[in-house]
């Protein structure tokens, strides 16, 4: 089990992890979620005593990573997938851990088939892709055997087969009754993975809660229907109490609307009942990351002007905090000095599912 309590880190007037407390549970995948600039690694950072915090305090199964003899042997960690030495092989980095933690070499060669780098062990790690080094990463963090696991972002990099992989490394892991809790900035992602999600954003907690919780509170429904007679429709739709607004997502297909206020049975009734022809009637939810989007909105501390999550078409209000565990307020200043740790932060791509009832 992890536990912060209070954590708050501060950079110089740029509060990173601001009163920050929450409980990570073994036996589970818990996803922590946040844009760019949350403070997901620092937090990953404070509780691996990387980083000192002004306030709080963070426990792996009750005591301070600081207090481990063999750390390694309770907690397996991946910040950073490239700290490794680029002129030594896989094999010797893993040895060199291992012997530090007391652990035989075998230990090596089993984390070594585990991550499926057996064949390019022996090479230097300084030619390796991104996907094979976050492999790597992997392989130490599991070389002790740890009951936790704290992994940043470890699907960067990876080809979809490989993001395949750690997904069902990590579910297993957690079936194992181990505690794994895995930061990452997709939405998607962390819905075909967590089974609990954290989510922060300006270093502040703004959701707690299971990953089932969050899609049925975030989700919010609509129909989308396609008709030749879309224009008719919409004014049917609108005289039952119903909202009709064009399908930007329907894109070249023409008569595409999205419907919410009324299901789907209600307005193919309505459509019968004038002869209207109807090409599709799907009830839909709208999808995790639009939700996800919409929740973290207040709290982006990088982005695009103007490039924020537009309330779609016809779509009712944002999502609430799932767990009503406060706003994501700002918090101090944008400006920040120059990053002693750069943060891993190119996304990772994954297909998103596609949701439908
Ligand atoms: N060593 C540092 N020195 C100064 N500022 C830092 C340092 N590390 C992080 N920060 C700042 O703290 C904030 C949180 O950064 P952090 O890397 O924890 O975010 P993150 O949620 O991991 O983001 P990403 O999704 O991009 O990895 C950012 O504004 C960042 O610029
Ligand atoms: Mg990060």
């Amino acid at each position: 089990m992890i536990e912060a309590r209070d954590l708050t880190k501060r950079y110089g007037d740029k509060l990173a992890v601001d009163h920050l407390s929450f409980t990570v549970e073994p036996g589970r995948v818990t996803g922590f979620l946040g844009p760019n600039g949350a403070g997901k690694s620092t937090t990953m950072r404070l509780i691996l005593a990387l980083d000192h915090p002004l306030a709080g305090i963070a426990t792996i199964g009750g005591r301070r990573y600081v207090d481990l003899a063999q750390p390694l042997r309770i907690v397996g960690a991946l910040l950073e997938a490239r700290a490794m030495h680029p002129g030594r092989s896989a094999y010797d980095h893993l040895l060199f851990l291992a012997q530090s933690q007391g652990l035989p070499r075998s230990r090596v060669d089993q984390v070594l088939a585990l991550v499926g780098l057996t064949e390019a062990a022996h090479k230097r790690t300084g030619g390796y892709s991104l996907g094979m080094s976050q492999r790597v990463g992997i392989a130490a963090a599991l070389l002790g055997d740890p009951q936790v696991l704290i992994l940043d972002e470890p699907v960067n990099g990876l080809d979809p087969e490989g993001i395949l992989w750690i997904r069902n490394l990590m579910k297993q892991l957690a079936s194992e009754g181990r505690t794994v809790f895995v930061s990452s900035h997709l939405m998607n992602e962390m819905a075909v993975t967590a089974d609990h999600l954290i989510v922060i954003g300006r270093g502040r907690l703004i959701a707690d809660c299971s990953t089932q919780e969050f899609i049925e509170r975030s989700s919010e429904k609509f129909v989308l229907v396609r008709s030749p007679q879309a224009a008719r429709l919409a004014d049917l739709v609108a005289a039952a109490g119903g909202k009709a607004e064009a399908d930007e997502a329907g894109g070249s297909q023409a008569g595409a609307l999205r419907v919410t206020g009324l299901d789907a049975p209600h307005v193919g009734e309505i459509a019968a009942a004038d002869r209207i022809v109807l090409h599709e009637l799907t009830p839909r939810l709208a999808s995790l990351e639009e939700a996800y989007m919409e929740l973290t909105a207040d709290s982006l501390e990088y982005g695009v002007p103007g490039s924020g999550p537009a309330a779609g078409p016809g779509s009712p209000a944002g999502p609430g905090s799932p767990a009503g565990t406060g706003s994501a307020a700002g918090a101090g200043s944008a400006a920040s000095g120059p990053s002693a740790q750069p943060a891993p932060s190119s996304p990772a791509s994954a297909s998103p599912p596609q949701r439908t009832e």
